[in-house]
C-alpha cells in the first residue's frame, strides 16, 4: 500500500530527538525552531514526561469515558490554576480542529443561533464546521460550505460592529495571534471589542488557542495580553507535548448536559499523564516566562537587521517576514545550517520552537540567519 500523497515533506528522517535538537539515521544534529509544527513545548523526549507516560502506560494506556478518571480531574485542577481560569470546566478532545469543532458547536447549543463571525487569514482546522470558519477555499469541500460563517477583514472593528447588528451571532472564534496566517496578533483593543459585542449580544467568545496558547506567548494564553475572558478556549498542539491530545476549557456561564459533547478516546488515561507532565514540566521549569525572556530577545534581535522587512509575534511565536527576494533563506537555513523553523506564505520564517528554547539556541539561529543575509 502506498502512503495517501498529500504532504510534501523534507527528505530527512529523524531517528532521535531530545530538547531543542533531532538528529537524523547519519548522525546529523538539527536544532528544532519548529517543533513539528508548535507541537513541542517543553522540549523532546523531556525525561519526566518519558517517566510519566511510560509510569502510566504500564498501569492503564486506556480506557473510556464511561468510567471516573482522577487523571481528568487532576489535569483540570491543574490547568485551572496555571491558567488562572479556575472556575472553568474541562472537556478533553483530540485535536485543535476536533476542540474548534465542539466550541463552534456548543456555542450554538448554548444560545440556539448559528451564525458564526471569523476573520481574514483565519485557520481553525479541518473539520466540517472548523474548515468552513477556516479563511482557505482550497481545504474547503462543497460538503462543507455553509452560509453561517461570515469572515470579516481582521481588526476592523467597524466591520464586526455591523456584522452584529446585521446577524444573530452565536460566536465569534479568533486566534490571538494567527499562526497559519502569517503570525499576525491581535491588538487588545480589538480582542476588546470582541468581549464587549459577544456580551451585549448574548454571542460566545471562542479564543483559538491551538496554536498561540499554552504558554507560547509569554502568557498562558494570548488573550491575556488583552486583559479579556474569553467563553470559550481551544486548545491543542502544546498540550501533550507530540502526544495526541486537545481540549477546551469552558466558562461556568455555559451548562453542560448529559450526551451534548462526546468522544471514544479524548481524555483517555496516557493523553492525560502527557498533558500533566507537560503542565508540571512547564510550571517547574518556569517556561512561561522563559518563553516571553528569549522571545523578546529573538525580535528585538531579529528587529536590528536591515534585511528584515518586518518581525510580527509574542514569546516564541515569532514571525519574520522577507522580501521576495530572499524567499530563499528559510531552506537555507535548514539544508545548510541544519535548523528547522516554520513558514507561511508566501514570505514569512516562522519560529515555534521548545518553550524552553535557550539564549544561546537563539544566538546559534542568529548567527545563521545573519551568515545566510549576508550572501
Ligand atoms: C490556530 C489553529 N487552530 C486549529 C488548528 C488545527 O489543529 P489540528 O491540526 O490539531 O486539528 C491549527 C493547526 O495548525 C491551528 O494552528
Amino acid at each position: 500500500m502506498k502512503l495517501f500523497d498529500v504532504y510534501p515533506v523534507n527528505d530527512i528522517i529523524i531517528e532521535k530527538a531530545l530538547g531543542s535538537h533531532v538528529w537524523d539515521e547519519k548522525g546529523t544534529e538539527y536544532l528544532d525552531l519548529y517543533g513539528g509544527h508548535a507541537v513541542i513545548s517543553i522540549g523532546h523526549t523531556h525525561p519526566h514526561y518519558v517517566k510519566r507516560l511510560t509510569d502510566q502506560l504500564n498501569k492503564v494506556g486506556f480506557y473510556s469515558n464511561s468510567v471516573k478518571m482522577p487523571l481528568q480531574e487532576a489535569l483540570a485542577a491543574k490547568l485551572g490554576k496555571i491558567s488562572g481560569k479556575e472556575d472553568y470546566q474541562l472537556f478533553l478532545c483530540n485535536s485543535g480542529a476536533e476542540a474548534n469543532e465542539n466550541a463552534l458547536k456548543l456555542a450554538s447549543f448554548h444560545n440556539g443561533k448559528k451564525k458564526v463571525i471569523a476573520f481574514r487569514k483565519s485557520f481553525h482546522g479541518r473539520t466540517s464546521l472548523a474548515v468552513a470558519a477556516t479563511d482557505n477555499p482550497k481545504i474547503v469541500a462543497p460538503v462543507n460550505e455553509t452560509d453561517n460563517v461570515i469572515f470579516l477583514p481582521w481588526e476592523d472593528e467597524a466591520a464586526l460592529e455591523q456584522a452584529f447588528q446585521a446577524h444573530e451571532i452565536s460566536s465569534v472564534i479568533i486566534e490571538g495571534i494567527q499562526g497559519v496566517g502569517g503570525i499576525n496578533v491581535a491588538s487588545e483593543s480589538f480582542l476588546r471589542k470582541i468581549r464587549s459585542l459577544c456580551d451585549a449580544h448574548n454571542a460566545v467568545y471562542i479564543a483559538d488557542a491551538v496554536q498561540c496558547g499554552y504558554g507560547r506567548s509569554g502568557k498562558f494564553f494570548s488573550h491575556d495580553h488583552a486583559d479579556v475572558n474569553a467563553d470559550i478556549y481551544t486548545m491543542a498542539k502544546g498540550m501533550g507535548n507530540g502526544f495526541p491530545i486537545g481540549g477546551i476549557i469552558i466558562s461556568p456561564k455555559i451548562q453542560p448536559s448529559y450526551g451534548m459533547l462526546g468522544t471514544t478516546f479524548g481524555g483517555n488515561h496516557l493523553a492525560c499523564a502527557a498533558a500533566l507532565a507537560v503542565l508540571e514540566v512547564i510550571e517547574g521549569e518556569q517556561l512561561i516566562s522563559n518563553a516571553a525572556t528569549v522571545g523578546n530577545y529573538l525580535m528585538e534581535q531579529l528587529r536590528t537587521i536591515p534585511q528584515v522587512k518586518e518581525v510580527r509575534g509574542r514569546g516564541l511565536m515569532i514571525g519574520i517576514e522577507l522580501p521576495e527576494t530572499l524567499a530563499h533563506v528559510r531552506k537555507e537555513l535548514l539544508a545548510k545550517h541544519k535548523i528547522f523553523t516554520g513558514e507561511a506564505k508566501p514570505n514569512v520564517i516562522r519560529l515555534l520552537p521548545s518553550l524552553a528554547l535557550t539564549k544561546a539556541h537563539a544566538d546559534e539561529f542568529l548567527a545563521a540567519f545573519k551568515a545566510e543575509l549576508a550572501k
